[in-house]
């Protein structure tokens, strides 16, 4: 077995060297969007069963939003969260803020504790839809308390349209999360060249799922955005080189509620296995994988990951995603019995082995840790 370290551009001649029994060493991938549910509805997804959901899926570190049932907008609640967490998790994680509008005197409080500010300029799931006549006095609040700490918008169509007219304003950095429509995407790539202090980034289910697989998939097939036309699917592919990120968005809920009106999919145990299948039929290479995974969140939302924690996938090893094998508590995929070729074999966090093949190896309860932005000099 061969075993090659990956993480500049020289990996990609490595990788031809090796063949096909390749097994590649990568950086703990880095998800900056996924939903935990905990506390308040953590029937769907506990910061425990949701971190070893990471690192089953190659994630070492995670960024947790903050849509939970009681939403995260004061210090309080953020160090409440933080308490609950902290005996829990088994990878790394980080938090954002969310506002309405009406909690700008925390701002000041939280900036040391989480990696931006989150707001919902479209129907999802939560309570923290805002009204877009307040875009203005937040983004001005947040810009004034930590100018470099980007607001994360879930904004569509009209909605990304207002966001950007209050960037162009203001100047300060935003993160268009999970875009899915080619209309979307060319409007922040317009602006992203116009240099507007923008980053984007797209969803596993908005690149390898279309209209017609929300059809097949029914209520497991929603979310929000909702999944995009063949066209934009395409937009979207042959603009990777342009997008910052990937975002599982992972969203877990039970299949009882699916059946009911819920928007969400699960996606930390997918993500990757479905990028190395793209791997393995040259639609994008390993160096993409650590740019969008890597790099770029860590960048971007300003954290740091530990130099003793790596991943080693296999790009030969062949298999097919199984809801029974899935650690997240909702325990479904809209992958389920997809053949994907590429599998996390290891997981090291803090040069310890925590995962192999599928199972936890030292996963106890506490032994990830609680991550903070890096200070900014300004
Ligand atoms: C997310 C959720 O369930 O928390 N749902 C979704 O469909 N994406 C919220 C969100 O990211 O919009
Ligand atoms: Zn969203
Ligand atoms: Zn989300």
């Amino acid at each position: 077995m061969v075993i090659i370290f990956v993480n500049s551009a020289f990996l990609i001649a490595c990788a031809r060297i090796a063949g096909s029994m390749a097994l590649f060493r990568l950086p703990g991938l880095i998800d900056p969007h996924v939903h935990l549910r905990d506390p308040g509805q953590t029937h769907k997804e506990d910061f425990f069963s949701g971190t070893t959901a990471a690192l089953s899926g190659g994630f070492t570190t995670i960024l947790d939003m903050p849509n939970n049932k009681i939403a995260i907008t004061t210090e309080q609640l953020l160090k409440e969260k933080i308490a609950i967490a902290k005996g829990s998790i088994v990878a790394d994680v980080g938090f954002y803020f969310g506002s309405m509008g009406d909690n700008l005197n925390e701002f000041p409080k939280v900036v040391d504790k989480v990696f931006g500010l989150k707001l919902y300029l479209n129907q999802t799931t939560g309570n923290l839809l805002i009204n877009k006549n307040k875009l203005k006095s937040i983004f001005s609040a947040w810009g004034k308390t930590v100018r470099h700490l980007p607001i994360l918008v879930h904004a569509e169509n009209e909605s990304l349209r207002s966001v950007l007219d209050v960037v162009k304003e203001t100047k300060q950095n935003v993160h268009v999360c999970h875009v899915s429509t080619q209309a979307d995407l060319a409007l922040i790539l317009r602006e992203k060249e116009s240099r507007l202090p923008i980053s984007c980034g797209v969803t596993p289910h908005h690149l390898f799922l279309t209209e017609h697989d929300a059809n097949v998939l029914g209520p497991f097939g929603k979310m929000k955005p909702p999944l995009a036309k063949r066209k934009d699917v395409d937009f979207l592919w042959k603009n990777l080189k342009a997008i910052d990120v990937v975002e599982s968005d992972h969203a877990p809920h039970t299949r009882k509620e699916k059946l009911e009106t819920t928007f969400g999919v699960t996606g930390l145990e997918t993500t990757l296995p479905l990028l190395l299948t793209a791997v393995w039929e040259k639609r994008l290479n390993i160096d993409d994988i650590v740019r969008l995974c890597v790099t770029n969140p860590a960048r971007i939302f300003g954290c740091q990951t530990d130099p003793n924690t790596h991943i080693e996938v296999d790009q030969s090893i062949s298999y097919t995603i199984e809801n029974r094998k899935l650690y997240t508590k909702c325990g479904w995929s809209p992958f389920a019995n997809w053949r994907v070729k590429g599998k996390v074999r290891r997981v090291i966090l803090r040069g310890k082995k925590v995962f192999e093949d599928g199972k936890g190896i030292s996963v106890a309860k506490g032994s990830g840790r609680i991550i903070f932005p890096v200070p900014c000099a300004d």
